[in-house]
This record gives structure tokens, C-alpha cells and sequence, in this order.
């Protein structure tokens, strides 16, 4: 195993070192660098030198263990420092750098994303959240009174809302798809989507990583089906993207949005949205555009004066990722899950809302336990040994969800483990 120090990764810095470098194009914004001979995704994902080296790119704090970065995930040091290094430079004289300089890479940042995702640039937008993207879709289709949209319970509330609110204003019908979580069966998953399509359904919503409990959707599978039904589909991306590999053109989606402070660590407050080139001219914008019927992406854009530098810093966090590396990032979030559960997963009193089936789940999952609240749990996993952590009581599920990041120790993951052993036996 070719780790080395992180006081030598300083100083080397830049430095290809022996094996397949792991990260080293980190060096220019961080003095930082770090190699793995390992390249095995799956070895490495068990490579606790390495990921405590990952560690150290983070600023933790040492009485709160976070295991909530499902909500929102921390930026490592190079992702923080390239976010201050450009909001000094746009403080020189703002609208001179902000709009003339640090804008500048916004074409570059297109393409980076986009490539991610395996879709045109000309298909990507970038803003400042999910909410903002699925909202800006899903106010910007048209559609008429009686016309029906098929969703599930457990999609995100703020989407909910966005097609309940079109359904209280335009007329809309929506029909809900039941799920018992964990779905381990996608023809039975599928087969629900299709029960719930009825002539008059022109939209699929649909979320590809629940956030209650990380169920894994088989979105692919119900686009084809949907749009072999003549229906448009939005896949809510928010828990996927980067959270596992992800191929928008694949799984032959209409419309996606995530947000990018979640499993990418870019800054607070970033995200993107893709259209389907041939669908973005009947697409109206959220916040009005000088010619709000064109056919280019960037006709969502128009969001006024916000941070360019926190927007700008997503390369920073698309070079750090992809010194890592999507496979080695999706397998590294899968053990850590298979670590804690498998070690909980038979105590009496315990019980999983989560698949342990790597097809089912990725580094979420969601438990509870006889007799406790989620509230409860949450509050006690904190007092006792300070593991944030966020309660979901949701439809079937009362529960706690776990969403380690790149950085979680398994040491934090040990004291877990403990804890929720000892309050199954209360
Ligand atoms: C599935 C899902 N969609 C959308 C969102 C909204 O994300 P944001 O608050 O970043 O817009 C979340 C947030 O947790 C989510 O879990």
C-alpha cells in the first residue's frame, strides 16, 4: 500500500508518487496530495490509511460526528479554498470580476458537468439547488387542466408541493404510487409505476434515490416503460448523482436536477438542471428570460445577482472528485454502509427500512427501533455519543437515517453501532 504521510503529501505536492496516482492534480489550490497503489475500487474501499488521508482535506468538528451528510455534505479544503480565493478576487471590484473574470468559467463548468452525467452541455444549466431545478421543470411544463402526473409519496416534500400546487392552480390530476420500503423487487416497483398511468398521464416523477431511506429506484426501467406510454419523465437526482455512477442519456430521462453540496462537496447553494435538447424551447423558465421560449439552456440562468464564486468552485470539487474517482467514491459510501449495518442488522428490536442489497442501496440507510421515536433516537444517538444524525418519520417509516461521507471514520461508525445495540435492548 504505497500511502504516505499527510505531512509528506505536502511536501510533495503535485507529485505522481509510486503506483496509480489517487490524488495529485489536487496540489495547485491545496499543497495537497495523496496516491493509493490500489486501484481495485472494492479493495480500496476498505483502505482505512487512505480514506483517513481523505479525512484530513476535511475541517471537522471534534465534538459533533456527522453522520447527516445526506442533508448537506462539508466541502474538503480544496473545495473551501478555491470557493475564498475567488470571493476575495470578486471583492476587488465585483462587477468587474464577478461578471467579467470569475464568469468566465462557466462555459468550462458546462461541459464538465454535463460530461458526468453523459449528456450535451448544451442540456445543463447551472443554479443553485434540486428544489430549484425540479421547480423550474416542473412550473415550466405545459400543462392542462385534467392532464395526470404519476408520483410517490415518499418523493421530496418541496416537489410535492411544486405539483401540488400546480394541481390546486392548473387543474392537474395526481396519482401516487404506494412503495412499502425497502422495494426489493423491480418488476414490482415497475409494475406499480404502470398500474398508475392511465391515458390522461403526461409526467413521471420520479426520485432515483429516495432520501428517506436511500432506496436505490429502478429509473431506468420505469422510463422506458413511461415513455413506451407516450409520458414525459423527471427523475429527482438529488440523492444520486455522484452517490453512484449515473448516466442521465442512459436511463433516457427527460428532465433531472440535483443539487451539487450534497455527495459532490461543492459550495452551499449549488446545483443543475438538464433538459433533453429537443424539450427545452417548450420549457418556460422559472424566473423570466428575455426570450423565454429559445431553445438554449442558458435561458435558466437568469437567476440575478447570486455567489459566482461558491458557483465557480464546483471545479474544485469536480477536480476533487475526480482525483478520486466515481467508482472508488460509490464503492467507499457502499462499505461504509455494509460496515455499520451488517453489525446491527440481526439485533433483536432493530429493524431496517433499507435494503442491505447493494442493488437496493448505496452509503444510506434508514433504522429504527422497537419502542423509540425517531425524534427520540435522534436526540439520544446525540447526547450519548454525539452522532448527528436526522429522524425520518415518514409515511411507514419512524427511523433514523445514517449518511456517512468519504470522511466518516469507522471509528464513528463503531460508537454507532454500540449505541443503537444498547437502546434495542432498552
Ligand atoms: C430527494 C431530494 N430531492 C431534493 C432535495 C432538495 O435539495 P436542496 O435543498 O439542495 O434543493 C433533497 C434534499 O435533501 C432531496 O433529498
Amino acid at each position: 500500500m504505497g500511502l504516505i504521510t499527510r505531512k509528506q503529501f505536502i511536501q510533495r505536492s503535485g507529485m505522481a508518487l509510486m503506483g496509480a496516482p489517487v490524488l495529485s492534480a489536487l496540489a495547485p489550490l491545496t499543497s495537497f496530495s495523496a496516491c493509493s497503489t490500489d486501484t481495485d475500487p472494492l479493495s480500496m474501499a476498505a483502505d482505512e490509511a487512505f480514506w483517513n488521508s481523505i479525512r484530513q482535506l476535511y475541517t471537522l468538528d471534534d465534538k459533533v460526528i456527522n453522520l447527516n451528510n445526506g442533508g448537506v455534505s462539508p466541502q474538503p479544503l480544496p473545495v473551501q479554498n478555491g470557493h475564498i480565493e475567488r470571493y476575495r478576487r470578486c471583492n476587488l471590484a465585483p462587477s468587474y470580476f464577478m461578471w467579467r473574470k470569475v464568469d468566465q468559467e462557466r462555459e468550462p463548468l458546462r461541459e464538465r458537468l454535463a460530461q458526468l452525467v453523459h449528456v450535451s452541455n448544451e442540456e445543463i444549466a447551472i443554479n443553485r439547488n434540486a428544489t430549484e431545478g425540479l421547480n423550474t421543470i416542473i412550473f415550466g411544463l405545459n400543462l392542462s387542466p385534467g392532464d395526470e402526473v404519476v408520483l410517490s409519496p415518499y418523493d421530496y416534500p418541496h416537489m410535492l408541493n411544486a405539483w401540488r400546487q400546480r394541481e390546486l392552480r392548473d387543474g392537474l390530476k395526481l396519482n401516487y404510487v404506494q412503495l412499502d420500503l425497502p422495494m426489493e423487487d423491480d418488476d414490482a416497483t415497475v409494475e406499480r409505476y404502470r398500474e398508475a398511468i392511465t391515458p390522461k398521464t403526461k409526467v413521471i416523477h420520479i426520485t432515483h434515490v429516495i432520501n428517506w431511506t436511500g432506496q436505490i429506484m429502478p429509473v431506468k426501467r420505469i422510463t422506458e416503460m413511461a415513455k413506451a406510454k407516450g409520458c414525459e419523465v423527471v427523475v429527482d437526482a438529488a440523492h444520486s448523482f455522484i452517490h453512484l455512477p449515473i448516466d442521465l442519456r442512459d436511463i433516457g430521462c427527460d428532465y433531472a436536477a440535483t443539487s451539487l453540496h450534497k455527495w459532490l462537496c461543492a459550495p452551499f447553494g449549488t446545483g443543475m438542471m438538464f433538459i433533453r435538447k429537443e424539450k427545452i424551447g417548450k420549457v418556460w423558465p422559472l424566473l423570466g428570460n428575455h426570450e423565454p421560449q429559445s431553445d438554449d439552456i442558458r435561458k435558466f440562468e437568469s437567476l440575478g445577482t447570486r455567489s459566482f464564486a461558491a458557483e465557480m468552485a464546483i471545479h474544485d470539487a469536480l477536480d476533487f472528485h475526480d482525483t478520486i474517482g466515481q467508482d472508488r467514491r460509490s464503492a467507499r459510501f457502499r462499505h461504509l454502509r455494509t460496515y455499520w449495518t451488517d453489525k446491527v442488522r440481526d439485533v433483536k428490536n432493530i429493524r431496517f427500512y433499507t435494503s442491505h442489497e447493494d442493488r437496493f442501496a448505496g452509503g444510506m440507510s434508514t433504522v429504527g427501533i422497537e419502542g423509540w421515536e425517531a425524534e427520540e433516537m435522534v436526540g439520544h444517538l446525540f447526547e450519548t455519543r454525539g452522532l448527528h444524525t436526522t429522524p425520518v418519520k415518514w409515511e411507514q417509516v419512524n427511523g433514523v437515517r445514517i449518511s456517512p461521507h468519504l470522511y466518516t471514520a469507522k471509528a464513528e461508525l463503531d460508537l454507532l453501532v454500540d449505541e443503537l445495540t444498547l437502546m434495542a435492548k432498552r
